[in-house]
């Protein structure tokens, strides 16, 4: 196989014979061969060692031929590492402990030598760079300071958000400063990802959405922004995904990252009108679309190609994680049905 640096050249906008496609949570349990790690190993266990870690990661490139791979591991392995209990439970997800309420919880907090307690993070990048030899690029990633803080203060997985929006109107100080110290956690976290071999980064902001529109900015995308900037000198393409529609993707279009991600509930064209000028973008297929037949399928995926034409600056993903459920065969179906069509939109570019 060559090298592979699609998804890079689609992200600077250099010309490419077709659009690179990765998708998010590309490595779990919709794959068979995952769940056979999973018989014999749990979640943490898989994240904790270098070994499965790299099995896993490469288990969605072997299978699909991705134009990224994304290292295996789980946004929440920085909470445990500032202090709390991670557990996952069997199908009710994850449990930290205990909640973060009050004062003292964010001052116990335990950010000294934060890099020494995730030291098995950059054990994985390395050997997983190592596998992959330079032939398809690694992206590092984390949680935004927002989304960490969600889990933090809720401790699951949660419908209303009463913790944190608790905190936001009564004590909106403590909540600043969980965000300041995420942050700083967030960028000595990808700092060490990057010096471990990691070729470009992503941000996942899934719960920023929840906040009215007027404070995602105070509450969130300043802390990407932060995250962005911070990480510029570094040389490597930043992605901050955010969920929550048009008008927190374009919160963030005086960020200094390279590529914005996009939501399904987002329409691509408008999404690109607004920020595709200044940025590349990733997205924004529904992934429910990927219980559909496979006709269908094939007119979604032409619906978000043909927003970019011939132009580079677009890398092929969902809109969000992939289902577990979701059949590996639609799954095939959708990178061969993205490759046929953007190499002929590409095509078009040579005549
Ligand atoms: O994209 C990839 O393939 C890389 C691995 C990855 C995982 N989690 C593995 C995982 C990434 C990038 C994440 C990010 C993550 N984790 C986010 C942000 C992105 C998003 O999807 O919103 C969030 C919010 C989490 C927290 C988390 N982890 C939850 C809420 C859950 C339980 C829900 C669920 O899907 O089961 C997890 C578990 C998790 N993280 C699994 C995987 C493969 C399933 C664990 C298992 O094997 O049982």
């Amino acid at each position: 196989m060559e090298n592979n640096y699609l998804y890079i050249d689609a992200i600077y906008r250099k010309p490419v014979k077709r659009t690179p496609i990765w998708i998010m949570r590309q490595a779990g349990r919709y794959l068979p061969e995952y769940m056979k790690v999973r018989e014999k190993h749990d979640f943490i266990t898989v994240c904790k060692t270098p070994e499965l870690a790299t099995e896993v990661t490469l288990q969605p490139i072997r299978r699909f031929g991705f134009d990224a791979a994304i290292l295996f591991s789980d946004i929440l392995v920085i909470p445990e590492a500032l202090g709390q209990h991670l557990e996952f439970l069997e199908n009710h997800g994850p449990r930290l402990s205990p909640q973060i309420l009050l004062d003292e919880d964010v001052r116990k907090l335990n950010i000294e030598d934060i890099e020494s307690r995730l030291s098995y993070v950059g054990d994985a990048v390395k050997m997983i760079s190592t596998s992959l030899n330079g032939k398809t690029p690694l992206i590092g990633f984390s949680g935004s300071p927002f989304t960490l803080a969600t889990y933090m203060i809720e401790g699951k997985p949660t419908r209303n958000f009463k913790y944190i929006k608790q905190m936001l109107y009564h004590s909106p100080q403590r909540l600043t400063d969980l965000l300041e110290l995420l942050t700083e956690a967030v960028v000595r976290y990808l700092k060490m990802q990057i010096e471990a071999g990691v070729q470009a980064v992503q941000v996942f902001d899934t719960w920023g959405g929840i906040l009215p529109v007027h404070l995602y900015e105070p509450f969130s995308a300043r802390y990407l922004k932060e995250i962005a900037s911070k990480l510029k000198p570094y040389g490597i393409p930043v992605t901050l995904f955010s969920k929550g529609g048009i008008d927190l993707a374009r919160q963030l279009s005086d960020s200094e990252a390279s590529m914005i991600g996009i939501d399904w509930m987002t329409d691509m064209g408008e999404a690109r009108e607004i920020l595709g000028s200044k940025f590349a973008l990733q997205g924004n297929l529904d992934p429910t679309v990927l219980y559909g037949s496979k006709d269908i399928i094939r007119k979604e995926v032409n619906r978000v190609l043909e927003v970019f034409g011939n132009d580079s600056g677009h890398v092929f993903n969902l809109g969000h994680g992939i289902l577990p459920d979701i059949p590996v065969d639609n799954v095939s179906h959708l990178v061969e049905t993205v490759r046929e069509i953007s190499e002929k939109l590409h095509d078009k570019q040579a005549d």
